[in-house]
């Protein structure tokens, strides 16, 4: 394996041209102009597996297409299922980015670019640590097969049914993931703990136009006022969700997690210092590690009403639309979650306005059973790969895929994040660390022998 792992030291430079390469591509899954570009984006990934030695297809599904790609030569060992996705979120707000959001661009060691960290950059460091031991040697010690999606950023509405007419050819005994973070610099984690997600949209209308909010303020609901004081009946000022029974299936943490969560050095003055905000703030009676990672929260994701260009307009606005998020923790349900908080903005919403509501994604939380055997030999790669020992911890973002691999394959996933806190993932700027790049492509090639090994 040293001599496969020298090769991809020798290759490092090729490597970062060809995740250039890839982001390029606009794959915004979100964006239907740009569903040429996204299927591009797949093709790209499947024609690098295929030239790696992978037997591979692209299988379409009612979205974006499905990669597929195997090597199933290792008889008796046992097989790994690396998920990955190559849509990106939108780029938007275009003028905050220091370079062309598709025009990659190396600033020291980062590599800036939409979807640099969020996924391409990750995905790609397994496609080439596996690729490259099955280029350079001609096998594998295991047999691998790759499932890379283009809808991860619309919450993967088309892959659990896929995945559910491809039982047999995806069993597998573990997954890999690599599309969070490690815990910092030099820090590398598996991460244990994700949560779920339910998205919803508020729209209120009330008169059948926008109106003189002179003549008419004060004595015809103004759908504004009515849901922004709709909006502060669901979180309290400490952040607690005041949906009724919101927490009723949150499982709390033992005293033991808490102890474990404690050992980790993280410090919330730098916290809120590199935010650049006053303080921290969150539910009372938890530290911000334990918000973030294991209790359930509610954000507001966009607001729009009336008039917010240039100037004042004294309009009474005929409508008024709000979204937002609820980030779920085991043993939430997405679906029940959504019903109570259907029901209780029924309750609030005055008779004034007509409200409708409508659900975008979901996804399910997730806890991944930190003594399964395999994380452990992950463990070992990762020690190879980083020089380091990892530490576990939980993240607040989402991977819809997790969950449907538990319930649909029986099987964990072992969440290895070679991404930083500070990726400015979904948002300007994104980057990815490339001596991070590198690590994990070697990780990923001694997570084969280290699996062989059992
Ligand atoms: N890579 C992220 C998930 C993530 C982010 C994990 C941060 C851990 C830390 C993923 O691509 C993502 O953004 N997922 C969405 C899922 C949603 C659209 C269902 C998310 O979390 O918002
Ligand atoms: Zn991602």
């Amino acid at each position: 394996m040293q001599n496969v792992i020298d090769t991809l030291r020798s290759q490092s430079a090729s490597h970062v041209e060809k995740l250039k390469e890839w982001l390029r591509i606009p794959s915004v899954s979100t964006d239907s102009n740009q569903k040429g570009e996204v299927r591009r984006a797949g093709e790209f990934v499947r024609d690098e597996l295929a030239d790696a030695g992978f037997e591979v297809r692209i299988d379409e599904t009612p979205g974006h297409p499905v990669v597929l790609a195997k090597w199933h030569g290792a008889e008796g060992a046992p097989t790994l299922l690396v998920y990955g996705h190559y849509d990106v979120q939108p780029p938007e707000p275009l003028e905050l980015w220091r370079h062309g959001a598709f025009e990659p661009t190396i600033e020291g060691d980062d590599l800036i670019a939409r979807g640099s960290t969020d996924d391409k950059g990750q995905a790609l460091a397994l496609v080439l640590g596996i690729g490259g031991v099955l280029r350079e040697t001609g096998s594998l010690p295991i047999n691998v097969t790759f499932l890379i999606e283009g809808e991860e950023e619309i919450g993967s509405p088309n892959l659990a049914p896929y995945i559910d007419a491809h039982l047999d050819e995806l069993k597998a005994d573990i997954a890999l993931i690599s599309d969070c973070t490690q815990f910092g610099p030099r820090m590398p984690a598996i991460t244990v703990g994700l949560k779920g997600l339910v998205y919803l949209q508020v729209d209120l209308v009330g008169p059948n136009r926008d109106l003189h909010s002179g003549s008419f303020g004060g004595a015809v609901e103004n759908p504004a006022n009515a849901l922004a004081t709709m909006l502060s009946k669901l979180i309290d000022s400490d952040g607690r969700v005041l949906i009724p029974g919101f927490y009723d299936k949150v499982r709390d943490l033992t005293d033991a997690e808490r102890v474990e969560i404690s050992k980790l050095p993280f410090s919330e003055a730098d916290f809120a210092a590199e935010l650049e905000v006053p303080m921290v703030h969150g539910e009372q009676g938890y530290n911000t590690l334990e918000r973030k990672w294991a209790r359930p929260t509610l954000d507001i994701n966009g607001l729009l009403s009336g008039w917010t260009g240039e100037g004042a307009k004294t309009v009474l606005p005929s409508k008024a639309m709000a979204k937002f998020s609820m980030r779920l923790v085991a043993d939430q349900h997405p679906d029940e979650i959504a019903e109570l908080a259907k029901k209780f903005l029924a309750e609030i919403c005055p008779p004034t306005c007509k409200m409708t509501i409508s659900i975008d994604h979901g996804a399910e939380p997730v806890l991944v059973d930190a003594t399964n055997p395999w994380l452990a030999v992950a463990a070992r790669a990762i020690e190879k790969g980083f020089e380091k020992t990892p530490v576990m911890i939980r993240e607040g973002g989402s991977i819809p895929v997790v969950s449907v691999l538990k319930k649909a394959l029986g099987i964990d996933t072992i969440l290895l994040g070679l991404g930083l806190p500070d990726d400015n993932a979904h948002s300007p700027n994104e980057k990815f660390h490339l001596p991070d790049y590198q690590r994990g492509i070697e990780t990923a090639a001694w997570l084969l022998a280290e699996m062989a090994e059992g």
